[in-house]
């Protein structure tokens, strides 16, 4: 094919991705093209496996190295549970038992955890906790409790500078 026909047919198919766009409600769209653009191109590690057994012990640590400052923005079972402000963040914070979060590697989510995810609310944790804190945080979230079953945050009961 000659170099102008192929411009002319990219140049069709980008019009045609406009109009489509136009065409479907632009929220689903958008969510979609973000939740594979995140899946598949941002979030590395995919492959990178994760030395920390699931054993009793380290579901436990994980919960425990949860508890340091996830519990604020995923609540206690990282499911937002008595989190006031997760849903008018933008985007909003998702279950972390949710399908679509389960679907990362284990690789993914630690390289969530360590890298955060610009331009949202997830913070980076490099250099604040230690890869194995991260791995063990992983195994974790493979092994979330029932929503709601362990509470609140203390940081929302109200009783910050009560004695
Ligand atoms: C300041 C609030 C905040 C804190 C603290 C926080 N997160 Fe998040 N987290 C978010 C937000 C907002 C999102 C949604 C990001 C997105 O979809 O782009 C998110 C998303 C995630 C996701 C899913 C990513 C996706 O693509 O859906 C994981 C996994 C996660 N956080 C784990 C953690 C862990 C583990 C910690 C503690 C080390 C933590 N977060 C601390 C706000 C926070």
């Amino acid at each position: 094919m000659r170099l102008d026909c192929i411009f002319a047919v990219l140049g069709c198919a980008a019009s045609f991705a406009l109009v489509g766009c136009k065409a479907t409600p632009p929220g689903k769209v958008e969510a979609a093209v973000v939740q594979w653009t995140k899946h598949t191109l941002t979030v590395r590690g995919t492959h990178d496996k994760n030395p920390i057994q699931s054993t009793a012990d380290k579901i436990d640590a994980g919960k425990q190295a949860f508890g340091f400052y996830c519990v604020v923005c995923h609540g206690r079972d990282g499911q937002n549970t008595g989190v006031p402000f997760a849903g008018n963040m933008s985007p909003p914070i998702p279950s972390l038992a949710s399908a679509e979060v389960q679907r990362y590697s284990d690789g993914q989510l630690k390289w969530i955890i360590e890298n955060g995810l610009s331009p949202s609310g997830m913070p980076a944790s490099k250099g604040i906790l230690s890869d194995d804190d991260m791995w063990t945080i992983v195994v974790y979230l493979r092994h979330l409790p029932p929503a709601g079953s362990l509470g609140e945050p203390r940081a929302y009961s109200g009783e910050e500078y009560e004695k």
